[in-house]
């Protein structure tokens, strides 16, 4: 796979350095880029996270796009498992996909369990470093289960879903996040002021 795939690099040539620039964009949107992502278990409160700091980026004229877990996989990534492969591959062409946003000038929050430190420092190395601040929704699993929003821990228990993060496959967590978030303990209002301190210095363009 790899050797075809480096055969098959050998006869692309990429355009970036011809393309309009980051900068270009970042200057049009009066903003800058930067990648949020969330991670944490299913049903700790990302993605509800992730939609009420859209809204009130939006509201400030940021321009910020949501890429999330069970809309990504019903998309590009449906052809992906939750075996730890799967998993891996699932993360890669988010950030990939991530990239292109931050490379328009765009805020971009991913809200996936992303479970493990590996894969995290593998969507920080595509991202670039820099443009990558994490975010660990640190809900206890207990009060994830208490919610079980799509009924799926109580599948999880019962067997019928093999390989539930928390459950039956690992959750790793997170050894330096940028900011952490226990959605039992905060209101959502709570957290959204807390990305705010963190996020609007970065995405303020310094004309
Ligand atoms: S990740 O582990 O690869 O990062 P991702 O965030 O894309 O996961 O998808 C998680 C969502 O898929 C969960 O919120 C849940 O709705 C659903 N799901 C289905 N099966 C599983 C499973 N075995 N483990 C975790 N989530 C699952």
């Amino acid at each position: 796979m790899i050797n075809k795939q480096n055969a098959q690099l050998k006869n692309i040539t990429p355009i970036f350095d011809r393309m309009m620039r980051r900068e270009d964009k970042e200057e049009l949107l009066k903003q800058r880029s930067v990648m949020v992502w969330f991670t944490g278990l299913s049903g700790s409160g990302k993605s509800t996270i992730a939609i009420a700091l859209e809204q009130e980026l939006h509201r400030r004229g940021l321009l910020c796009r949501i890429l999330d877990g069970d809309n990504i996989r019903t998309g590009i990534n449906n052809n992906l498992g939750f075996s730890p492969e799967d998993r891996k591959e699932n993360i890669r062409r988010i950030a990939e996909v991530g990239k292109l946003f931050i490379d328009t000038g765009i805020i971009t929050l991913a809200a996936f369990i992303s479970p493990d430190n590996e894969m995290r420092e593998m969507a920080a190395q595509v991202i670039g470093k820099e443009d990558f601040l994490e975010v660990y929704i640190s809900t206890p699993i207990e009060e994830c289960e208490r919610r079980d929003v799509k009924g799926l821990y109580a599948k999880a228990r019962r067997g019928e879903i093999k390989e539930f993060t928390g459950v039956s496959a690992p959750f790793e967590i997170p050894k330096d996040p940028d900011l952490s978030l226990d959605t039992s303990a905060l209101t959502i209002e709570e957290s959204v002021n807390r990305l705010l301190e963190v996020i609007l210095p970065k995405v303020e363009l310094n004309e």
